[in-house]
Order: C-alpha cells, then structure tokens, then sequence
C-alpha cells in the first residue's frame, strides 16, 4: 500500500470545481478560503465525469490535474473520486442498457444521477476506462490519498441483464430448483418453479408474498452492487495505483448489506445527515440515533477509525424542512464524529452552484462568497479545532459492549407479515438499545450476525428474529463463557430463507434463556401493557410474548389485561453468565435501567466516572485510545449549560486544566484525557 495516508485530521468538503471552471476568480478564491478555514483535504469528482469525458474516449483531464496540484501547492490533499455516481448526457443516449429500469419494468430516460445499471457490459466497460486512466494519471501525485469509489452506492435495477443474472445468482446458491422451492416454501399457493427463467425478481406487479425471494433479491442488490464496486476498484489498481480506497455509505440505509463490503474495502466512510432541531425529537433523542449510525459504520471495519464523508455545514435542502443548525450545533456535531471514531470531518459541499437541484444545499460558501458569515466562521473553528487535535488521529474504540444491527433480518422483519404490519421497528428498537449505553458513556459496537462476538463482556440480540451464521452456538458460548446476553421477544423464529425452526423459540436457546417463548401479538399503536419493576411503572409497546419459565425465574410480570401477573422480564444464570429476556416491546426508561444495572454488575468501562448520579440527560461521552493515552469526549445535546462532578477528575486536553466538576456550555464539547 502506498503509504500516503498516514492517520490524520481531515477537514474539507466535497469540491466541485467542473461547475466553476468559466470563473478563474472562484477558483482562485476558493484556495484562499480554504486555507482561512482550515481546510486540509477535499473529495474531488465525484460528480464530473461530463467534464473528464466530454464526448465519447475524448478525455479532457487537464483541468482536473491543475486543480489537484493547485490544492497540494496550497497544502490540500485530495480523495478522488470514480466518476460512477453520474454519466454523461451523451452515453445514456448512445446506450439506453446504461439506464436502470425500474420494479414495473420501464426504463429511466437520462436524468437525475444514481440511475445506472450496475450489470450493463457498456456501464462497466465505461466507468472501467475513465477509473484507469484517472488512477494512470493521478495515482501517483503525491496529493492524492484515498479512492472514494462511486458515491452512496444503492438502489436495484430490473432489466433483462440483472434478472438474468439473478437467476445464474440463485442457481449457484442453490444449485437444483428442489432446493429452491424448498427454501422458499413454494408449494403454499401453487407458487412452486420448475424452469430457473420462471424466477422474477419482486416486480411491482408480481411476487410480493414468498418472503425468501425477496430476501434473496436484496442479498442479490448486495453482491451486485459489491461486485460493480470490486470492478471499479479493479479499474484503479490495474491503472497503477494501490492507495487505499473507499465508499461512502449512508448509515441505516436498508437498501443494501454493507458488511458484505468489508473485505474491499480500506476505509470506511459515511454521509451523516441528521434532523437536528426537527421540532418532533429532542436533539438528544436525534443525537442518539446519530451516534449509532457512527458505531454501526465504524463497526464494518472494527478496530479502524473511519471517515465522516459528507455533512452538513449549515443545513440540507431535502428534508420537509430543513433546519439551519443553531449556534454551537456545528461544533458539537461535528465533533461527535470524532467522539465514535471519525478522522475527519468533511462537509458536502464547499460552495453552493448557481443552480441545479441543490443550490440551497447548506455550503461553506455561499452565493454570497463571504468569508464572514456564521457558517463560514463555523467551519474555521472545525478546521481550527482539529487541528489542535491531531494527536487523535488513529486513536480506536475499544467497546466491551455490542448491540447486533443485522441487515438481513432487518429485511426479513419489514417482509414477513406477522404481529405488527404496521411496523415493529425494528431499527428503532435496536437503536433504543444502544441508547441505553450511549447514555452511561459506554462505547458500543453494531456488528451482524458474521461479526466477531467473543470480544465483548455484553450483547444485546434486540428481535434477533432470523439466525444465521451460526448466532445461536455464538451466543451460547459466549454466555456459558461468562458473558451477559440481553435478548427480547420476537426471536429465534426463522432461519435464514425466512422458514419457521420447528422447535421451541428462540431456536437453539431456550435453555440459555431458561424459558420458551409460546406466543406473540400485536399491540395497536396507543394501546400498552405495562410491567413494574423495582417500584417504576414502564410501559410495553407495540408486541408483546406470552413465555413459559423453564428453569428460570421472572423479575417482573405484565400488569395488564389477561396478561397480568405473566414473565415479562427474566433473568437466567447459564454457564458462567447471564441471560436476560424481555418478552415485549420495551421503551427507553426500562433499557436505560436494565443496563445500567448490567453495567454496574459486569464493571463496564464508562468514558467518565460521575458516580451514583450518572450523567445528565442529553449528556454523554465517548473514549478513543491511542498510544496507552484516552481521548475523551464530552458532549452536551441539551440547549442549557451542563455540569457533572466526576468522581475520578481528568484533564482538559485542549487547555491542560484539571476538571473535578465538568461544565459543558449549550450544546458544548469538551476533549479531555487523563
Ligand atoms: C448526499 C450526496 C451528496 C449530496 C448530499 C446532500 O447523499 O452524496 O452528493 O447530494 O447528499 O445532502
């Protein structure tokens, strides 16, 4: 690997400078403003590939080469981009197979971007020549350090190649259609194949009910798009270069399986966007939701820090309505990055256009190319910030706490039609799950299934209602051998092609919970149940289990209807460990509780040590180690000032000042270190 990139601070944005190439003052005062706002790295054609490829096999990359030289004279790196994400008027004219077709079989006319075909031998072909001569030319320039293959790789395409090559896709997963029928129950409602072209891929007007088809189509999406990806990464090694690469993902995203990524990539990076000051959700409840986005990122490549490729400076211009952060928002947020593991905060984007869909899109600069408005003056204090905080670069999580987020249960959960179809959030449940430890400052892992379990103290299997990949015997071995598992209802029903296990639930773990779960139902939206527990009334939500004790002992039963007096959270000793089972849809307070108490017991390591009373609400912190040294940051969601007196005092790392009594201003952040 080459080895230009060292672990550093990045600050920058995504830069466009093909937009602005009839204006050599813009460019001009865009390198002058960079440096005035500490910017020390851009993402650079991501979008240009109408400006590098101007008609067909003519490429013009003369500009492109005096920007990125420019930018290094000046001290600015760049991640450059494979043009992918947008092609060319005259290709989608010239090769219609370019263009995605949609569920209800019609073809996109050119338009809009993230509308090509990932199977198309043209599209490939094309992205292939232009990504090896960029990586011919530029790979070696000593400004360039990263590959950002594509951008927000997603969406499915159902034209006659992809379908076909679907069907070659489940031949080889399931070699003889007996297998297939088999895995997907197809004998209920006549539905059974005899011929592999007889398989549709889920079209807007056909196969909605056979819940393993559509599972399989997204792993299908998943594989596609990975192996578009491995082509394009292919195109960059083959013209020379070897510096690593990246894609930018989009958090929670559903539409693919981004663990099946992993293995190509060097980095991880991700596009965070969240609704801050959305009105509906406190800042807190969005910056919780923003931290496990952070760690389900970070956690496809554990152990390495990742990018925060693209964020607001300001505001976006695609929600309902969209909100201009507040004072101290930008830092703050932006400095959450950091807290889960980020080495960069990068903006999309450093200057509005003049028009196009996204000119109101929050920027460094605006259309006013001032240098001194509130935003601009935002980001310099980013860009002045990180640069007093390049010790951090490198520096990693060490979590003793995992909460698994797994995406192809997510998708069997939204597909099968069961106790809820109105939605059993099942993203939201995992997320309020994460909380719980966010908020006690414990860092917190979000691998799959696949992930490596046996590191962790505590795991929480939120709905773990597919299993696969042997998670069963993982997590048995992982409590007999001592660890705590918090596990809910809803679990152990099905295993991989959606087929119910006949057996007990949750399969292959009634004897580490020490009960079975025998039914479950729905809740309407305002109906509850609720359970007492330690002298609190909480409320149950949206399901609810009726489960037999079988060696175990209830901490507390259900207070309502004719499921009064029923287990509803249990604890079992099995091995060396514990299992916990909470047999209905639990809200925040009783999470928050249950694992605060886990905590204590197994000796959880917290960011910060504030003592019986905790950390306030909306307060919280997050370590990274590097070196035997701990960076520890310190956050404040809440509008009103915040102070925490910690039982073990630590150092301001910015100021050298010793803290005993933590102040944190409105939404203020604070690196400390001991
Ligand atoms: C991202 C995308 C950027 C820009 C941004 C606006 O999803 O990658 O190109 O469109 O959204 O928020």
């Amino acid at each position: 690997m080459q080895n230009r990139f060292v672990p550093h601070m990045l600050h920058g944005c995504d830069y466009n400078p093909d937009q602005w190439l009839d204006r050599p003052d813009i460019l001009a005062e865009d390198i002058a403003y960079m440096k005035e706002a500490g910017v020390n790295c851009v993402s650079l054609g991501i979008f240009a590939w109408a400006a590098l490829e101007p008609a067909e096999g003519t490429y013009d990359f003369g500009w492109l080469g005096n920007i990125i030289e420019n930018l290094h004279q000046n001290g600015i790196l760049t991640i450059l981009a494979t043009p992918s994400g947008a092609r060319p008027a005259w290709m989608a004219k010239r090769y219609p197979e370019v263009l995605r077709v949609g569920p209800d079989l019609v073809r996109n006319e050119m338009g809009d971007r993230h509308n090509h075909c990932y199977t198309s031998p043209v599209y490939r072909e094309k992205i292939y020549a232009i990504s090896r001569k960029l990586s011919e030319t530029f790979g070696g320039h000593p400004g360039v350090i990263l590959w950002h293959l594509s951008n927000e790789y997603g969406g499915e395409c159902f034209c006659p190649l992809c379908q076909e090559e679907f069907c070659r896709w489940l031949e080889k997963r399931y070699k003889t259609l007996d297998a297939l029928n088999d895995a997907w129950w197809t004998r209920f409602w006549s539905h059974t194949y005899t011929g592999w072209e007889q398989v549709d891929p889920p079209l807007t007007r056909g196969e909605h009910c056979v819940q393993g088809l559509k599972i399989d189509w997204m792993r299908f999406v998943t594989d596609r798009t990975v192996d578009f990806m491995a082509w394009e990464k292919k195109a960059v090694r083959d013209g020379g270069s070897d510096l690593p690469v990246t894609a930018n993902f989009m958090g929670f995203y559903d539409g693919l399986n981004y663990n099946k990524f992993a293995p190509f990539l060097d980095i991880v990076s991700w596009d965070s966007y969240p609704r801050w000051h959305d009105g509906e959700q406190s800042d807190a409840d969005i910056a919780a939701h923003t931290a496990a986005s952070h760690d389900l990122m970070r956690s496809i490549l554990p152990d390495k820090p990742f990018l925060l490729m693209e964020s607001t400076p300001s505001c976006t211009n695609w929600m309902p309505v969209s909100k201009v952060k507040r004072p101290g928002m930008h830092m703050l947020s932006s400095l959450q990055a950091v807290a889960h593991g980020s080495d960069s905060v990068q903006y999309f984007q450093w200057r509005k256009g003049r028009g196009g869909s996204e000119k109101f899109h929050g920027a460094v600069v605006s259309h006013d190319r001032r240098s001194d408005t509130r935003v601009f003056k935002d980001v310099a204090a980013v860009g002045k910030r990180l640069a007093g905080l390049e010790a951090l670069a490198g520096s990693v999580q060490r979590p003793q706490a995992a909460v698994i987020y797994d995406r192809e249960n997510d998708w069997a959960i939204k597909y099968t039609a069961g106790p809820r179809n109105q939605g059993l959030h099942y993203q939201e449940t995992v997320i309020r799950h994460h909380r719980a430890l966010w908020q006690l400052g414990i860092g917190c892992d979000m691998p799959d299934m696949e992930g490596d379990l046996s590191r962790y103290k505590l795991i929480a299997v939120p709905m773990l209602y597919m299993q696969r990949a042997g998670i069963a015997e993982k997590l048995r071995r992982f409590v007999e051998g001592g660890g705590v598992l918090v596990g809910t209802c809803f679990s152990g029903l099905v295993d991989e092609s959606d087929l119910c296990f006949l057996s007990d639930a949750p399969h292959g773990l009634t004897d580490v919970f020490g009960l079975r779960a025998e039914e479950f139902g729905g809740l309407y939206d305002d109906e509850r149940n609720h359970i007492l527990w330690r002298d609190r009334c909480h409320a149950i939500i949206e399901i609810i289990e009726l489960v037999r004790l079988e060696g175990t002992s209830a901490l507390a039963v259900f207070e309502n209807d004719f499921y009064r007096g029923e287990p509803a959270l249990c604890e079992h000793r099995f091995g060396k460990g514990k299992a916990y089972y909470i047999a209905g849809g639990a809200q925040q307070p009783l999470l928050s509780e249950l694992y605060a108490t886990l905590a204590d017991d197994l000796g959880l390591e917290r960011a910060l040590d504030a003592g019986q009373d905790g950390l306030p609400e909306g307060v919280t912190a997050q370590v990274r180690y590097k070196d035997g040294q701990a960076f520890i940051i310190a956050q404040n969601y809440n509008q009103a000032p915040a102070r925490v007196a910690l039982r073990t005092p630590v150092r301001d790392f910015e100021t050298g000042e010793e803290v005993s009594l933590l102040t944190l201003a409105p939404y203020g952040v604070r690196v400390l270190t001991h």
